[in-house]
């Protein structure tokens, strides 16, 4: 790697269609989705940054696959393609596929939490967090402070505080905290990474008090590269041998194989409790489907066995990695502030420090979002005030989050270096009218997770 943004690993062999629409049609399919660019049909996107889960581009080997997908109902070769590959690159004694990470989430969840129990991690994702509390648990995120800080540049900002999880295990009591998790790389804190001194750390303080250790794995191979570019004494190993250590460390995982096993549909739960695993069985066939299938077609099962290494592929990840980064300096040289350091799978942009005139109440990220929609097409995600705000049950008064911001997440293997310019482009003209984008109020809000069918009106 002598680059520091590594052109493509690939050529491109299909393509598909975008098309930018004219700006009173964007004007007019805002007005329509209520200003929430969920509700925005996707052919009226040019260029979508809302998710990096299963948007990936899928490689002609991948394709290949899916021809050989073996649709038996039990013991498909395509699950032992799976479960082979699986096992050379997690090493955990038994796995199930499911169809995606929170269907392992609710598998895990249902087998072990019991109402009342906690579930420390750095940061819980929020199917995870709903998925414990959805049984009754306590989801707790003891990630450490500097994640909260949006300029300080800390290499491995995904870091679990390992002080607060031992005062958290002694305050709460172990016989409480059916298991614990850490998130790699962790997405609901920027992306960032996790060291392997710190997963060493969290796994020794779990055991000492008879904890089982799961690692959300999502990001897990990203989250390994960083591991190799930035910890001292990692960078002569290669990131397999780095992710077969750090599994090691774990009793199990969840993963959401949309991320990093570059599948469109998929996902995996690890275990090496073999009674546990009795269990996860029962209830996989009784929401998912047979052990050897999971909720998914023998055809997906291929897919992922063939993903899950290319995901581990070092030139992909330096060029995937890169790309990032590339999108975070060009956005940085027009004076767009975003979280460092850049994150693995995307670029969180600091949309509070773009529209500072525009307080909390009348959402700053969700005012961005729809001006980068209305300049360039482009669809990102609001992470702030529409997601998290809260009303405080006792007094009524509203309780913000600490940053409002804008996530650009980057599909796997599917834009090109000309769409990050584009982008930044986009946001430089944006700066230019900064001072005169509006806020936004609600017209219609749900209870709970309101950012998905929330409808506005701009003030
Ligand atoms: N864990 C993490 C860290 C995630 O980022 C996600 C999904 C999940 C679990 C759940 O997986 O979607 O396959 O059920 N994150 C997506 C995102 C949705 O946009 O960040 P899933």
């Amino acid at each position: 790697m002598t680059t520091i943004y590594p052109p493509e690993p690939f050529r491109i062999k299909v393509t598909e269609s975008i098309r930018l629409i004219s700006p009173e049609a964007r004007e007019a399919a805002l007005r329509e989705a209520g200003y929430n660019l969920f509700a925005l049909k996707a052919e009226d996107i040019f260029i979508d940054l809302l998710t990096d889960s299963g948007t990936g581009a899928m490689s002609q080997e991948q394709w290949a696959a899916i021809m050989r997908g073996d649709e038996s109902y039990a013991g498909a070769r395509s699950f032992h393609r799976l479960k082979a590959a699986v096992e050379d690159i997690f090493g955990f004694k038994y796995f199930v596929p499911t169809h995606q990470g929170r269907a392992a989430e609710n598998i895990l969840s249902a087998c072990l939490v019991k109402p009342g129990q906690s579930v420390p991690s750095n940061m819980h994702f929020d199917t995870t967090d709903a998925n414990i509390r959805a049984r009754g648990g306590r989801p707790t995120n003891l990630v450490i402070d500097e994640a909260f800080d949006p300029t300080n540049s800390h290499p491995f900002k995904g870091d679990m505080d390992i002080d607060k999880l031992r005062a958290f295990i002694e305050k709460t009591g172990a016989a409480n905290i059916p298991f614990g998790m850490v998130t790699v790389t962790n997405n609901a804190g920027g992306g960032q990474p996790v060291s392997m001194e710190n997963l060493k750390a969290a796994a020794e303080v779990y055991h000492e008090y008879g904890i089982p250790f799961f690692i959300d794995a999502a990001r897990y191979a990203e989250n390994c590269f960083f591991i190799k570019q930035r910890e001292p004494g990692c960078e002569h190993q290669s990131v397999k041998e780095i992710a077969r250590e750090m599994f090691s460390l774990a009793d199990g995982m969840t993963m959401s194989a949309k991320k990093d096993a570059i599948v469109n549909i998929g996902g995996l739960l690890c275990v090496n409790d073999e009674n546990l695993f009795q269990r996860i069985k029962n209830e996989l066939i009784l929401r998912e489907g047979f052990p050897t299938y999971g909720g998914l077609a023998g055809r997906d099962l291929d897919a992922l066995a063939v993903g899950l290494y290319e995901g581990l592929d070092e030139a992909y990840l330096a060029y995937r990695l890169g790309q990032t980064a590339y999108l975070a300096a060009r956005l940085n040289e027009v004076g767009i502030p975003t979280i460092q350091p850049t994150g693995g799978h995307g670029v969180y942009v600091n949309a509070g420090a773009i529209l500072p005139h525009i307080p909390n109440r009348e959402f700053p990220a969700q005012a961005l979002a729809v001006e980068l929609y209305r300049e360039g097409g482009i669809r990102g995600v609001e992470i702030g005030s529409v997601m998290f705000a809260y009303p405080d049950p006792d007094t009524g008064i509203w309780h913000y989050p600490r940053l409002e911001l804008l996530r650009l997440a980057i599909p796997r293997r599917t834009y090109t270096q000309s769409h990050m310019d584009y982008i930044a482009d986009s946001f430089a003209k944006i700066k230019g009218r900064a001072g005169s984008v509006r806020g936004y109020k609600f017209t219609y809000a749900p209870e709970l997770l309101r950012h998905f069918t929330a409808r506005f009106e701009p003030l």
